[in-house]
């Protein structure tokens, strides 16, 4: 099944996202992990990216989309995919329509006061990606999954989250209805603890 996880930043698609693909063993491609990697890896693609999620704005469609279109072409996603954070602008839902089929877009709805308290306290682990919350792993800051260092992500400051969320509502919100207008969106609520998220979505992939 190719999979499309949709929501606001810190409405827990990166979270659902390792659950889900774990469970039905298919790959997570996450574009803001990518671009993290290019930055990590200082490539001339980070370099760009750099400059754009910093100031929490989208990387530009060209340099996305085909990233994607690439990453899709790959062996293992020919048994289904799960899209973590792609598309985000309507122009990358109608290339990504270009070079592949989506079966499912879940939006994962989380209220939007709750979203700020989400990212602020997110720490990520800088090996594998995995995201934690301090409310959960107190001073804890080694991954449980990899034994990596769990880091601040640079892009998780106030402004720059308080920019995202605007990025969001602008830019990437009106998928809903691209995504309603083609029978293929189903809304779950993700304001419920992580693994009963996980449920909703589940069920609504049946
Ligand atoms: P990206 O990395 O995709 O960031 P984002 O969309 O802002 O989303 P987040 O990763 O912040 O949140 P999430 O929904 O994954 O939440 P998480 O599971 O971590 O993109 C970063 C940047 O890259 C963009 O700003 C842009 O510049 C660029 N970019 C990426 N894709 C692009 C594209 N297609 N086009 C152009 N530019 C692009 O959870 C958040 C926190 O909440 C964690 O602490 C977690 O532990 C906690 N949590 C999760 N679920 C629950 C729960 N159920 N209850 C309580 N806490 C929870
Ligand atoms: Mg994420």
């Amino acid at each position: 099944m190719n999979i499309v996880l949709l929501g606001a930043p810190g409405a827990g698609k990166g979270t659902q996202a390792s659950m889900l693909c774990e469970m039905l063993n298919i790959p997570h491609i996450s574009t803001g992990d990518i671009f993290r990697r290019h930055i990590k890896e200082l490539t001339p693609i980070g370099k760009i990216a750099k400059s754009y999620i910093d100031r929490g704005e989208l990387v530009p469609d060209s340099v996305t989309e085909e990233i994607v279109r690439l990453r899709l072409a790959e062996a293992d996603c020919k048994n289904g995919y799960l899209l973590d954070g792609f598309p985000r602008t309507v122009a990358q839902a109608k290339a990504l329509e270009g070079f592949s089929k989506v079966d499912v877009v879940i939006e994962i709805d989380v209220p939007h006061e709750k979203l700020m308290h989400r990212i602020i306290g997110r720490r990520v682990c800088g090996k594998c990606a995995e995201s934690y919350h301090v409310d959960f792993i107190g001073e804890k800051r080694v991954c449980e999954k990899c034994g990596g260092d769990l880091i601040h992500r640079d892009d998780d400051k106030e402004d720059t989250v308080k920019e995202r969320l605007f990025v969001y509502a602008n830019k990437t919100a009106p998928l809903i209805d691209f995504y309603a207008e083609r029978g293929i969106l189903k809304k779950v609520n993700g304001d419920l603890a992580a693994k009963d998220v996980l449920s909703e979505i589940s069920k609504a992939l049946k």
